[in-house]
């Protein structure tokens, strides 16, 4: 029988899990691939640390090492930041290699040059790791897109954040605790800024943007932010009005446009991502065809992004390299008015609105903390005189809890 051989580009959380997973299921993939699937490298930093490495395998600081082997046919690649990684993946597609990654950041940046340079090369490139961990959302994509065209598409896309949020709510824990606790986990990055910032989010909807519309926003131009001005007691209190925070990426064609959001949000019990919890991610897709659909999963830890890399490479053995889809325009008549049309919010941080012809108090539900009705102009316009003030969209439909009607949001 005829061998795959693979290489793995780092041997941290997940490139462990993809070595632990090859052994675990090798009976799996040479049912599928009709090849044993076999680990001729692992390309490591350290020589002093202990692994758990079979003696047959190659164990390199040296990339050059990894390419001189007499057999490679797949690269998968389990490291941070974008070089050497960007370098490293471009010689292995030279070199006639399948490459498989899990880098957001190098992929956002150079993911449209790995994808030309693979197909002229003809070989493919996986990166459904890049995305929400263990979720099949770029495959998902992929075949949804052949006919559908995607309106919009939300995510929970980093667990870290989502893992924190929901540790502070549930457990009372403090931010740091929390944080600690998922980098104890292995769910952070190297640099948990990337995390609490909302940048590893930001990467994550670029990749999601060029998968979903063929296209990605201006990236100067999205609005991103992390979760790290969210309190304690700001939790309690979205509590109590039958809210949570989420950290959210949003992702719609505006006419021509690409327009995209990666920050905080309050989402009722009504919300497909009220029960998004831990460190799970979710996905929602609007398309015109299907309507609406919600992916949810694990969305970081050794496991979860090894089966999105394992079946990356049962892809990759089985598809020869295409053209990335390009989903055309949706219906945006409704989507053109956004900006200007009037949203609920949840505001922290004055100690009264008044109801004006463009803000609508809607409750007073804590100390400096309001409900109002307003055009994201005016809430900015409302932050830029008041250095303090804190503000989150609550998406869906909010219920006032002191008055019975329900106010849709727009
Ligand atoms: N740090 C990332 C997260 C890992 O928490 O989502 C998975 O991409």
């Amino acid at each position: 029988m005829t061998v795959i051989k693979v290489a793995i580009l780092g041997f941290g959380t997940v490139g462990e899990g993809v070595y632990r997973t090859i052994q675990s299921h090798a009976e799996e993939l040479t049912a599928s691939l009709g090849k044993k699937v076999e680990v001729a490298a692992v390309l490591i930093k350290n020589k002093q640390k202990e692994r758990n490495i079979s003696e047959d395998v190659l164990i390199t600081t040296e990339f050059a090492d990894v390419l001189s082997l007499p057999q490679l046919d797949i690269v998968v690649e389990a490291i941070v930041d974008k070089e050497p990684t960007f370098s490293f993946l471009k010689k292995a597609i030279e070199r006639g290699c399948h490459i498989i990654t899990a880098n957001k950041e190098m992929f956002a940046h150079h993911g449209k040059e790995l994808l030309d340079l693979a197909e002229k090369n003809n070989v493919s490139v996986g990166f459904e790791a890049t995305v929400a961990g263990g979720i099949p959302v770029i495959q998902t994509l992929r075949q949804l897109l052949n006919i559908n065209r995607v309106q919009k598409v939300q995510g929970i896309l980093n667990g870290t954040s989502n893992f924190i949020l929901t540790e502070m709510r549930e457990k009372k824990q403090s931010f740091a605790q929390a944080l600690q606790l998922a980098q104890e986990n292995g769910f952070a990055e190297a640099d948990p800024t990337n995390d609490v910032e909302g940048f590893d989010a930001f990467y994550k909807t670029m990749i999601l943007s060029r998968i979903a519309f063929g296209e990605e926003p201006n990236w100067r131009d999205v609005e991103r932010k992390g979760i790290t001005a969210i309190t304690s007691e700001l939790i309690e209190t979205a509590e109590t009005l039958g809210l949570r925070f989420k950290h959210i990426a949003c992702i719609s064609r505006l006419g021509n446009q690409i327009k995209a959001t990666v920050k905080p949000a309050l989402v009722g019990t009504e919300h497909p991502f009220y029960h998004v919890e831990g460190v799970q991610n979710a996905i929602n897709v609007h398309s015109d065809i299907v309507g609406a659909i919600t992916l949810q999963g694990p969305g970081a830890g050794m496991f979860p992004t090894a089966s999105a890399i394992i079946e990356d490479l049962v892809y990759v053995c089985q598809n020869p390299p295409a053209k990335r889809s390009v989903s055309s325009a949706g219906d945006t008549a409704t989507i053109l008015k956004k900006g200007q049309i009037k949203e609920i919010w949840l505001v922290h941080g004055l100690s009264n609105i008044q109801t004006s012809s463009s803000i609508t108090k809607i409750e007073h539900v804590a100390e400096e903390t309001f409900i109002i009705m307003a055009a994201k102009k005016d809430v900015e316009q409302l932050a830029k005189l008041e250095a303090a003030l804190v503000y989150y969209p609550i998406l869906g439909e909010y219920a006032p809890v002191h008055q019975p009607t329900t106010i849709t949001a727009l």
